[in-house]
């Protein structure tokens, strides 16, 4: 897959504020397939659904060309997400993901959270594993779960995925090492800390109640504040490097070693046309000292 994957949790429409248009959504995936991007990360949960749909309506017969990665298991129960990982569930989020998506067999599937509903990891993986000797599904992985549960499933995941960033670093000492160890792949989310890396908060963000970015406490005075200096350093070094600042947070995150991809959001095409330009960034010749020095000066 391609080093930067496109997130699509912002085109379901849903926690993301009031400006999620879903014709510029399409657009951004089309953005994001002609600029070479493989891999795409989709879940249930993003939108009810809706983020599937219009993936599937955008790529079209491109959507057998690329990899598709999906979740389970998380769902809504009035009015807050939960994580059901029963053998149950796990099924029937399967079916219902593969009529949404339109195909016979689900690219990589994974678990979105640990499970809150008292269902041991090896019933739910002895679950999955079984859809996937029956073809339903090609890959597993493991969404936000502890270095132990990736080291002890090693041998039936693909991937781990885990949240990674310039701002928050815990994955780089715990998930990305279990996953080498184990030989397993690290799909890395919210590169950009949800947008704040992108530079272009310059001063505090006022977001809609719609928009969950109004209970993050990196959003929040104190912290915002507190980051400021750094993002500003970013700023510099991506002027200086010539690329978008978010390019050059994406990039950091996509070169660690043992991160398979980076996976990042947006909302429209011009978004995903910053980000993408983080493969630039990756294919230099000094691209290791160079991301090296910007997570040191950060
Ligand atoms: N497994 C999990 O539990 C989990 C959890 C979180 C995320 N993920 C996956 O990881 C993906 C990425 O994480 P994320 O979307 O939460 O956060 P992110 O990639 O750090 O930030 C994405 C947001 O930043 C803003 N943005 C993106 N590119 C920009 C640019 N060039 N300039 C300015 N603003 C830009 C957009 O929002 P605005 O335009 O509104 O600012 C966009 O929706 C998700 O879409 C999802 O697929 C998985």
């Amino acid at each position: 897959v391609s080093a930067v994957g496109l997130g699509c949790w912002a085109l379901g429409g849903e926690h993301w504020g009031d400006d999620v248009d879903p014709e510029e959504g399409k657009a951004a995936v089309r953005a994001a397939l002609e600029a070479g991007v493989t891999l795409f990360d989709t879940a249930p949960l993003y939108g009810a659904g809706r983020a599937d749909r219009l993936l599937r309506e955008a790529l079209g017969p491109h959507l057998r060309e690329v990899v598709v990665a999906t979740k389970v298991g998380a769902r809504m129960e009035g009015a807050h997400a939960i994580s059901d990982l029963s053998p149950a569930h796990v099924r029937a989020d399967v079916e219902a993901s593969l009529r949404r998506l339109g195909v016979e067999r689900l690219d990589l599937l994974q678990a979105h959270w640990p499970c809150e509903r008292g269902t041991p990891l090896a019933d739910t993986m002895e679950a999955l594993v079984r859809l996937r000797e029956e073809g339903k599904v090609r890959h597993l992985g493991l969404c936000n779960h502890g270095p132990e549960a990736i080291e002890a499933w090693a041998d039936a995941l693909a991937v781990a995925q885990a949240p990674l960033s310039l701002i928050r670093r815990e994955g780089l000492s715990d998930v990305v090492p279990a996953a080498r160890r184990g030989g397993v792949g690290v799909l890395a989310y919210e590169p950009l800390a949800r947008g704040l890396l992108s530079g272009k908060f310059r001063a505090l963000p006022r977001f809609p109640e719609s928009d969950m970015r109004r209970r993050d406490p990196r959003f929040w005075a104190s912290r915002f504040g507190q980051l400021a200096p750094s993002v500003g350093r970013l700023r510099a070094m991506a002027a200086r490097v010539g690329v978008p600042p978010a390019a050059l947070a994406v990039a950091w995150v996509a070169s660690r070693p043992g991160v398979t991809a980076a996976l990042v959001g947006a909302k429209r095409p011009a978004q995903v046309r910053e980000n993408v330009q983080a493969s630039r960034l990756l294919a230099r010749p000094d691209a290791a000292t160079l991301l090296d020095a910007v997570g040191t000066r950060f």
